[in-house]
């Protein structure tokens, strides 16, 4: 399963990309809000640091606007990966920007009807948003199964980008059901890192290694 970071912060980002284990970014219009700069440049450096695919959402609700703006986005580097919103207008800028071989990820998908409806206009990515169901008292991870079940039965090569993580278990979760990627918020990141018996394990090593080597001495 892929691993992306759901960020705009370029430190966040720079700190996490040396681990190895990170294959892509997305964005959304709130997380960019919050640096300060050109959001173009903001986007162009995430691309050049993590060199993989980098979600960037447009703000247009009509689907001439968001193919307007989906082709400004893909322009700034190879790596762009165009965001429109699940609405009517998004699943046609999502038709009209796939066919020109643009790759689109479908965004706040909440029922696995979008999901559907997302994969049949070429989407590259559809994004389910678990933890904002979670909010709701509905089970974000019922939803990813649907999906997975849904997208398996016809072949679709969309793929399930698993968003609005909150913690480790929606990852273990969604890696147990298949889903091609999550992307996380750098805190979930490094909470997949955490294990007390780990930090246990490793103090009591190079505690027993010293005592052995002071002996001998
Ligand atoms: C995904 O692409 C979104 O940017 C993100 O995961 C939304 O997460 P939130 O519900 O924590 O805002």
């Amino acid at each position: 399963m892929k691993l992306f970071i759901d960020s705009g912060n370029l430190k966040e980002i720079e700190s996490l990309v040396p681990l190895g284990i990170i294959d892509g970014i997305t964005t959304n219009p709130s997380l960019l809000a919050k640096e300060p700069g050109d959001y173009k440049q903001i986007l162009k450096k995430i691309c050049q640091i993590v060199q993989g695919p980098t979600s960037a959402e447009v703000v247009a609700t009509d689907a001439e606007g968001m193919i307007r703006e989906g082709r400004e986005l893909a322009a700034i580097d190879d790596h762009i990966v165009v965001k429109v919103p699940f609405t009517r207008e998004g699943v046609k800028a999502c038709k009209a920007l796939s066919s020109e071989g643009t790759r689109v990820n479908v965004t706040l998908i909440f029922s696995p009807a979008q999901a559907l409806l997302a994969a049949k206009v070429g989407a590259t990515y559809v994004s389910p948003f678990v933890g904002r169901l979670d909010d709701i008292a509905t089970s974000g991870m019922n939803l990813i199964s649907e999906i997975v079940e849904i997208f398996e039965n016809y072949q679709f090569t969309t793929e399930i980008l698993v968003a609005s993580t909150r913690g480790p278990m929606h990852i273990i979760e969604a890696a147990r059901m298949g889903a091609d990627i999550c992307t996380c918020p750098a805190k979930v990141i490094d909470a997949l890192f955490n294990h007390p018996l780990t930090d246990i394990g490793l103090a009591n090593f190079l505690k027993d290694w010293e005592t052995a080597q002071s002996v001998r001495a």
